[in-house]
């Protein structure tokens, strides 16, 4: 994206800062010219066995006066179902190197008890395994993605697994699932071969872990209607060797995705990596610039996956993203509760904007983690639940789940802090199977409203409407005692001139437009 010259607008030092209140102006080209479909996948959640995600978010104690079908939380179930959340990541991350799914199977009382080491060394009872897991996928109307135990598990726990799940024999592994209560197979597609092999998956090199896919894979096995889309475990963030080893080592026909883990933290520092709710103009811009970098990771990870696949059938699968920022102060730091503000929101939009605009390589993705872990969608409190600014986020771009994907030209001011630069607005769009263009719009700038004119190659249009997510400050937030501060409201700064659409883009926002 180019930055846009303002000299005939401002004089030079007014360009230096953003100053604010000030308008500046950008403009937007989307063209029909394309074939690529945006998958519904991208819009993928993660829930692991960490803190509350799963233990009091989603499956909850008996006791809880909240409506449940067996232990699963249905209002939970309700505001995933209403932004069609297309598939489910579990039992991990980490947690899915250590977990041993037969201890997860069978009357709960009799499940062995474990130590979760990875979050917070406590003890999991197991009373939410695979047929808790699977049931929880139906009730969501979602598909389950499963990733398997690479590094503490063998190649036949992992093989039986499937056959458990996915086999209409009556071998001895399929009469126990038919025992445990479910006589047809789940049909699982989706499939983990590992996590993070690099890190807590095993700490492998990229050689040994694509001679370790290649076994694992070769005896996960597909069963009828269940062909399996194995997903390799991909790089940390921008270790391209990872990348490059992998697709030169496992053959394109033996996985359907190489996954990439990356996360936004706000300070770039793992060691104290910022507060959820209290933050400056400084950090905020520095959390952007960071947020902003999952271009450059896609764009240059595909780059080396089209050396070896220039079909582009291997997948690359964002499958952890999102802010991780220091946890909430008085919870456990092993739980990663944070709280989730309208900073987060910009970030999921930019995000998800990213991810619409490599659609023809990144074929699904996974937030990190849906409820009460990182950076949710829903935070619960007992029998309180509250949407946070990201579910609204995936509320608004739903519209672009399984549409024609549109390619955009943008011409943007920069937002600029310190001698630093970002582009201030960034943007996607796509054209749903009713012909209705979808275009979204996040307006970084904290300060000023963007005007952005938008001009169409071979689109027809004649009605605009909208959506809109902002507030008074980028720290805000919803609260239990608060749960609407932060919402969506209807969009009225988008008018047609002509042949063009001139959208007024509020500071700090997210906009989702609709042209019929
Ligand atoms: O999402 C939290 C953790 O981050 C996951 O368990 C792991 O895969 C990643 O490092």
């Amino acid at each position: 994206m180019k930055k846009k010259t303002l000299i005939n607008l401002c004089t030079v030092a007014l360009c230096l800062i953003s100053v604010p209140g000030f308008s500046q102006t950008g403009t937007l080209t989307v063209s029909s010219d394309s074939k690529t479909t945006i998958s519904r996948h991208i819009y993928g959640q993660f829930a692991e066995h960490l803190g509350h995600g799963i233990y009091g978010g989603f499956w909850v104690d008996k006791t809880l006066p909240v409506k449940k079908q067996d232990r699963i939380r249905l209002d939970v179930v309700e505001a995933l179902k209403k932004i069609k959340i297309p598939n489910l990541r579990w039992p991990g991350g980490c947690f899915a190197d250590e977990y041993h799914w037969r201890d997860g199977i069978g009357p709960a009382e009799q499940r062995p008890r474990m130590v979760n080491t990875n979050w917070g060394g406590i003890t999991e009872d197991n009373s939410f395994g695979t047929h808790e897991f699977l049931e929880l996928c139906s009730l969501l109307k979602c598909e389950p993605y499963i990733a398997g135990n690479v590094g503490s598990g063998t190649v036949d726990e992992m093989s039986k697994w499937i056959e458990y799940l996915n086999s209409n024999s009556t071998s001895t592994v399929v009469q126990s699932r038919i025992k445990n209560g479910h006589k047809e197979p789940y049909k699982v597609t989706f499939w983990g071969v590992g996590n993070e092999s690099w890190g807590c998956g095993g700490n492998m090199t990229p050689q040994f872990y694509a001679d370790q896919f290649k076994r694992y894979a070769s005896f996960a096995k597909d069963y009828p209607g269940a062909q399996l889309k194995k997903i390799a475990s991909g790089p940390n963030a921008d270790d391209y060797n990872w990348t490059e080893v992998c697709m030169k080592n496992i053959p394109s026909s033996m996985m359907y995705g190489l996954s990439l883990h990356y996360y936004t933290i706000p300070t770039g520092n793992w060691g104290k990596k910022g507060s959820a709710t209290q933050f400056s103009e400084k950090e905020y811009f520095n959390t952007m610039v960071n947020c902003l970098k999952m271009e450059e990771l896609v764009t240059k990870h595909s780059a080396i996956m089209d050396k070896y696949d220039p079909e582009k059938r291997v997948a690359l699968i964002v499958d952890e993203w999102g802010v991780w920022t220091d946890a909430e102060p008085g919870t456990n730091p092993g739980f990663l509760y944070q709280q989730n503000s309208l900073r987060d929101a910009l970030i999921a939009g930019t995000t998800l904007n990213i991810f619409n605009n490599h659609s023809d390589r990144v074929k699904m993705a996974a937030l990190a983690q849906t409820v009460n872990v990182l950076q949710s969608l829903i935070l619960t409190d007992k029998e309180k639940i509250v949407l946070t600014p990201t579910y609204y986020i995936f509320d608004m771009y739903k519209v672009h789940q399984d549409a024609k994907y549109l390619p955009i030209k943008l011409d943007v001011p920069d937002y600029e802090i310190d001698g630093k630069k970002i582009p201030a607005v960034n943007a996607s769009a796509s054209q749903d199977a009713a012909g209705k263009v979808h275009i979204s719009l996040v307006n970084l700038d904290i300060h000023n409203p963007i005007t952005i004119t938008t001009g169409f190659k071979d689109i027809k249009w004649t009605t605009v409407s909208g959506q809109v997510l902002t507030s008074a400050n980028v720290t805000n937030i919803n609260t239990f005692s608060n749960p609407d501060k932060i919402h969506l409201t209807n969009f009225s700064g988008a008018k047609k001139d002509g042949d063009k659409l001139v959208v007024s883009l509020p500071a700090k926002s997210v906009v989702t437009l609709e042209l019929n």
